[in-house]
């Protein structure tokens, strides 16, 4: 332990980033910027080819500082689960999806691991970040590690430390977002709390990795029940004629006890519409239902189909049926300003919208092309947004308030505009319809 500890103070421990994508990539930077020599992994090799020539392939990060890392000889991005074996800590950074059946799927994090046991050697720490239910960490990736007969807690170490990451989030990133640590034993916590201090500014350990582990589904599961709340008295107050997001900048003045979350088109991304049930898999198992879980999954994944019904409505107040219209959606990705289409609600608002016979264009400045997904094919490309675009629109639909569109062109050219992100209340007296949804 000591030599680790002695590598990690002298910046001369390497570091191995496994799974480059959201999480993994940023984190790469984090330790190279903090001045280790890194190790970038990924089964994807046309990811690794393009770390290779300095391409950025995930561009909410920038550019200029993944042609910066290509040119470092601190950096060595690579495919050949050999290379592993120089690494004195492993970061595993790989998906945590869920099945078909909506239970947890850890095949990328078995796989991961049992590709680091191959390699496996005294004095490496690996640390997983995938978020997963509790017990994650002891249960499923340390027998696996055990198998290769070292001793956990002497001869290799065992934390896990959960990615906050939020990409497009402008003025935070891996280095200022306060990290937590839970060891799967004392040794354990302490290599990985001295590494992760190494590059990020605040580390805070805990006590155990399954606190660590429960902590990060806590932070998601309060979102995803807080989002269902809000989305649930969002037709409530229209009902009576309140604008919500008024009401939620009201109580946002109250300086504690509040926090605002706003209703939207559904849920979206890698983390809020799935992370709250691998929770409700694990409770199961331990006899226990989780009720505000399942009733915040079952409001959220509601939302497309309410505003799709908003659309039907609002076209039929303008004497057009959905079959037949054409509409135009505003935003692909799930939030603003970053090209994550993955879980976004578009998706199923446009193949919902699609499958009644609307006819579909978009426009996502960060997503030229509707790309392959398990669930939704649509071959549609990005359309411009010009007056003529707009204007020949039966209905254009806001699902995403990106920042770089020309909201007052919408409301000066289109018809009908249904808005699921109150993104046209800052457009004064604008000539189109708008419909809330
Ligand atoms: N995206 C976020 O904002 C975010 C935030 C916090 C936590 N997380 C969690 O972090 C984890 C990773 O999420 P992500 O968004 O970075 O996923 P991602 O899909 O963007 O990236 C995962 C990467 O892992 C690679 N991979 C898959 N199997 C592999 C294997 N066996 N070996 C090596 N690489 C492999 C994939 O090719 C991909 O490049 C998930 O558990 C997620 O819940 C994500």
């Amino acid at each position: 332990m000591n030599e680790l500890l002695a590598k990690i103070a002298s910046k001369t421990a390497t570091v191995a980033v496994v799974g480059l994508g959201y999480v993994g990539l940023p984190t790469v930077r984090a330790f190279h910027d903090a001045g280790f020599r890194v190790i970038g992994f990924d089964i994807d090799q046309t990811k690794i080819d393009k770390l290779r020539r300095g391409e950025a392939y995930l561009k909410h990060l920038g550019t200029d500082w993944v042609r910066a890392l290509a040119g470092s000889s601190r950096f060595q991005p690579t495919s050949a689960p050999a290379d592993l074996a120089a690494a004195d800590a492993i970061i595993l950074c790989v998906p945590t999806p869920l099945g078909e059946h909506r239970e947890p799927d850890l095949s990328f994090v078995e796989k991961s691991t049992e590709m680091v046991a191959s390699t496996l050697r005294r004095g490496q720490l690996i640390i997983l970040t995938s978020t997963s239910y509790p017990g994650t960490t002891r249960g499923v990736c340390k027998p696996i590690l055990d198998r290769r007969g070292l001793a956990c807690g002497t001869d290799y170490f065992l934390a896990f430390s959960p990615e906050r990451e939020d990409p497009g989030r402008p003025g935070v990133q891996t280095r200022t977002i306060p990290r937590l640590v839970g060891g799967v034993d004392e040794p354990s916590a302490r290599v990985a709390e001295a590494l992760l201090a190494a590059a990020v500014e605040r580390v805070i350990p805990v006590d155990s990795a399954e606190i660590a582990e429960s902590a990060k589904l806590l932070e998601n599961i309060y979102r995803a029940v807080n989002i269902a709340l809000v989305n649930e008295l969002k037709p409530v107050l229209a009902a009576m004629g309140i604008d919500i997001w008024k009401v939620i900048d009201a109580a946002a003045t109250k300086p504690f006890g509040f926090q605002p979350f706003y209703p939207g088109p559904g849920l979206g991304g890698h983390c809020i519409p799935i992370d709250p049930f691998y929770l409700t898999w694990r409770a199961r198992e331990f006899g226990h239902v989780t009720r505000f879980i399942e009733l915040a999954g079952e409001i959220n994944s509601r939302m497309p189909h309410q505003v799709v019904d908003a659309v039907a409505r609002a076209l039929d107040e303008s004497g057009k049926t959905v079959k037949g219209a054409s509409v135009l959606v505003i935003g692909l990705a799930y939030k603003p300003d970053i090209d994550d289409i993955r879980e976004s609600p578009a998706a199923e608002i446009i193949t919902l919208l699609a499958g009644m016979g609307a006819r579909i264009a978009y426009h996502d400045p960060h997503i030229p092309r509707f790309p392959r997904m398990r669930k939704y094919q649509h071959d549609l490309c990005s359309v411009d947004l010009t007056q003529q675009n707009i204007a020949a629109a039966d209905c254009v639909v806001i699902v995403t308030n990106h920042s770089g569109v020309d909201y007052v062109l919408l409301g000066e050219h289109a018809r009908l505009i249904v808005d699921t992100r109150n993104a046209m209340s800052a457009v004064k007296n604008p000539r189109a319809r708008i419909v809330r949804a």
